[in-house]
């Protein structure tokens, strides 16, 4: 026992020291891509301007307490008459893209093609798209950043009904033909994992329905990977040859490091990746759930007395239109966290988390962020992207989101500095080093903004905003300086190579 003690705190000690390296002093591809990302619920504002709809991220910041400080998205960085001034700091940053999220609300306010069709909100985008255009920035474009809007939510429940796979695709063929010519990149989905996980298990994000745990989160996932599949499909068969874009999927998952040596201890890390990474990978790339998965929940399930298991099933049909569908694969990575292998949960009332049945915890040495799950791992961003590689065949992989939170108020944010040359270097080890493709590598975010259910309590942006001026300016932090010197020169260092 003493023994197991002593290898454990050795082994987390030398986790901890692994950290400490040099930063990495090679260049950056020179067709290796930088961009910045936001969302619109998270920045826009305007919330029912100009013809906006409702949606289920409005809907529950007016309805419920759920958020920390009470706050909405209702103004939060007013970008929605802002964008002009925005895209000019863009241009300063010197990034190669910009990715930001339609509002689906704000295009069709009830979210249905047939409804009515909000000019004010399509010519948003066009200015925004144009303003790029004029910079010489790439635009990717997030269709569906989690801002649902809140009819299709009432009328059908959402992503948990087939109906939406057609709804869905109606607004995306819509946003291909009205933006798709000066679109670079499309994303499908943000981070369905959080989408379904939170929005229908554990309530931590809209529309927070927490009524059938263990069952709805794979309803929901079922239908957002068809749904996924169909768009793909209309953009590959009717828009690439003329738009000549890439699509994608985004994904998120920290990097599962296992905590110990133990055979056991890797087996579960494995299995977390599957349940997280896999459920929406394995399809795109190979048609079907991971195994672990189907085996772990149809044996559960049927344990605990259902007649087929709660993860749905794929027909065949429906696995060869899934099969890869995807140009590129998103990566959202901040941070990473240690497995232990634990015993299988007993069979009782269905959840998500005793499915996978692993024992997640943070090594305490890790540096923190504002965010009680951030811990700052630079490495794990190049063994998640290894992982990847080896996993799905080297799949042409962005990361679209990394980044480090503060709490606010702070300019001279040197732990953010230090996060990104940290994690970049890692980047650059994946590339050069492991032979990962990764192509562009895209900082969350732009500015600070509506952290969700945290509201305004944890900030990642390279620029400051200050809320509580009606003008919201605009403050550049330390980070914006550094940002512009790895654009310009691809290198995250003083001087490289
Ligand atoms: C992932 C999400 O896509 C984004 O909306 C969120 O703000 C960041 N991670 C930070 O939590």
């Amino acid at each position: 026992m003493l023994i197991q003690k002593f290898l454990f705190v050795f082994y987390i000690s030398s986790l901890f020291w692994r950290e400490n390296v040099c930063a990495d002093n090679r260049k950056f591809p020179p067709d290796f891509k930088f961009g910045i990302a936001t969302a619109s619920y998270q920045i826009e504002g305007g919330w029912d301007a100009d013809g906006k709809g409702e949606n289920i991220w409005d809907h529950l910041t007016h309805q419920t307490n759920l958020v920390k400080d009470h706050s909405t998205g209702d103004i939060t960085c007013d970008s929605y008459h802002k964008s002009k001034e925005d895209l000019a700091l863009l241009k300063d940053l010197g990034v190669d893209f910009y990715r930001f999220s339609l509002s689906w609300a704000r295009i069709l306010p009830t979210g249905y093609i047939d409804g009515q069709i909000n000019e004010a909100g399509i010519r948003y985008y066009e200015d925004i798209l144009s303003e790029l255009e004029k910079h010489g920035i790439e635009a990717m474009v997030t269709l569906y950043h989690w801002d649902l809007p809140q009819k299709l939510q009432d009328d059908f429940g959402g992503v948990l009904n087939d109906t939406f796979i057609d709804v869905f695709a109606n607004y995306a063929q819509l946003a291909f033909e009205l933006f798709g010519s000066r679109v670079k990149y499309w994303v499908t989905f943000n981070e369905p994992f959080i989408i379904c996980q939170q929005g229908y298990e554990n309530g931590n994000k809209a529309p927070a329905i927490t009524k059938a745990p263990g069952i709805d989160l794979y309803t929901c996932a079922h239908v957002v990977l068809k749904a996924h599949a169909k768009v793909y499909h209309i953009y590959d068969t009717f828009y690439r040859k003329t738009q000549k874009g890439k699509i994608g999927l985004v994904l998120n998952t920290d990097w599962f490091e296992p905590a110990s040596g133990d055979p056991k201890d890797l087996e579960a890390s494995e299995r977390q990746l599957q349940f997280q990474f896999g459920w929406f990978a394995h399809p795109i790339v190979y048609g079907n759930y991971p195994q672990v998965m189907i085996d772990r929940i149809g044996e559960r399930s049927i344990r605990e007395g259902f007649k087929t298991s709660r993860l749905p099933k794929f027909t065949n049909s429906e696995i060869e239109e899934i099969k890869g569908t995807f140009d590129f694969i998103g990566l959202n990575h901040y941070t990473t966290t240690l497995t232990r292998w634990k015993e299988d949960e007993a069979i009782g009332k269905p959840e998500s988390l005793k499915d996978i049945s692993v024992e997640v915890f943070k090594n305490p040495f890790w540096e923190g962020s504002a965010s009680s799950w951030l811990k700052v791992v630079p490495w794990g961003i190049r063994r998640i992207s290894k992982w990847i590689k080896d996993t799905y065949k080297n799949p042409e992989l962005i990361i679209t989101e990394n980044g480090y939170s503060d709490v606010g108020g702070i300019f001279d944010d040197s732990r953010r500095i230090n996060y990104y040359r940290e994690y970049l270097s890692n980047v650059l080890e994946a590339i050069y080093d492991d032979g990962v493709n990764i192509t562009a590598y895209t900082a969350w975010s732009f500015m600070d903004n509506f952290e969700w259910l945290e509201g305004y309590t944890e900030k990642f942006g390279l620029f400051s905003v200050n809320f509580t001026d009606p003008a919201r300016p605009r403050t550049p932090k330390s980070s914006v300086n550094y940002f512009k010197n790895v654009t310009k020169t691809k290198c995250v260092v003083e001087q490289c190579l």
